[in-house]
């Protein structure tokens, strides 16, 4: 209650104040309340993604630490659609209303993203070129949708910290699919065709050390 002294300021100050306190006030309790909801339901995801969202195998499973809720509700909106084919995610999505899915993404976006043990400072040094510049034949850099830190912004999502296997794995998914009917997706695409194998690999060594 200790903010609403800031508003003991004059009688119109106060009323402009008490209104613009209520509605953050309200969302903060509700945020807490979907994150506790979230956590809940994680427990279904955690032998796969983690507790906290940081898998306990790199090698199978990508993170969703840190990762937008928006996007982690569209995924699962698109596994469960088939529009993402994927028969194990399928099913878990089945299990979650759309409710679910926002509280679920609320709790794992909320949690801080571990990044992976560098293996190859070569590799990544020049997988870091391909983020920041492009690649050879044209594919505009990195940075430019999934930001500079890889922390994703709006609809491009988080890439940093994301284990090397999966990351190469969705961006040969992203290369070698016929079409999507996500326009998201196919933007992507058209950024996979324009990555060779050593680039693809280098570029998801360098995104899996990235904090
Ligand atoms: C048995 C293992 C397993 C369990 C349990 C599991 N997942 Fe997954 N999940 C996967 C795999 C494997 C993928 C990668 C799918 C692909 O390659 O397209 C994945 C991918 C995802 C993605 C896409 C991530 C991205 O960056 O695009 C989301 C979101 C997701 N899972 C959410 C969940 C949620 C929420 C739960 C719990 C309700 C859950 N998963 C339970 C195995 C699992
Ligand atoms: C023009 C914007 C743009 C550029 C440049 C771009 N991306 Fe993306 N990327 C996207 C969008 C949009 C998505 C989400 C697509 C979807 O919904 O399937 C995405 C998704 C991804 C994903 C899937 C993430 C996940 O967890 O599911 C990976 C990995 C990725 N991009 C890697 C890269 C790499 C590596 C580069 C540089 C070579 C790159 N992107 C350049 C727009 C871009």
């Amino acid at each position: 209650m200790q903010q609403i002294s800031v508003c003991n300021l004059s009688y119109a100050v106060f009323f402009a104040c008490m209104i613009s306190l209520v509605p953050t006030s309200f969302a903060a309790s509700g945020d807490v309340v979907e994150i506790k909801h979230g956590q809940l339901l994680a427990q279904t995801c955690a032998a796969c993604h983690g507790a906290d969202g940081n898998t306990a195998n790199a090698a199978l499973y990508p993170n969703l630490a840190g990762q937008f809720p928006d996007y982690i509700v569209l995924q699962l909106t698109n596994f469960k659609s088939g529009e993402r084919p994927n028969g194990l995610m399928r099913t878990f999505a089945n299990s979650l209303q759309q409710s679910d899915m926002q509280a679920v993404g609320a709790y794992f976006g909320a949690q801080k993203a571990k990044p992976q043990p560098s293996v190859d400072k070569t590799v990544e040094g020049k997988g870091r070129l391909i983020f920041t510049r492009g690649s050879a034949a044209g594919a505009p850099a990195c940075v430019t949708c999934h930001g500079q830190r890889g922390h994703g912004q709006g609809a491009f999502p988080r890439v940093a910290s994301q284990p090397m296997q999966y990351t190469l794995e969705q961006l040969h998914v992203y290369r070698d699919a016929e079409k999507f009917n996500n326009p998201l997706a196919s933007e992507m695409k058209t950024i996979a065709l324009k990555v060779n194998e050593e680039e693809m690999r280098a570029v998801s060594a360098y995104l899996a050390t990235l904090p």
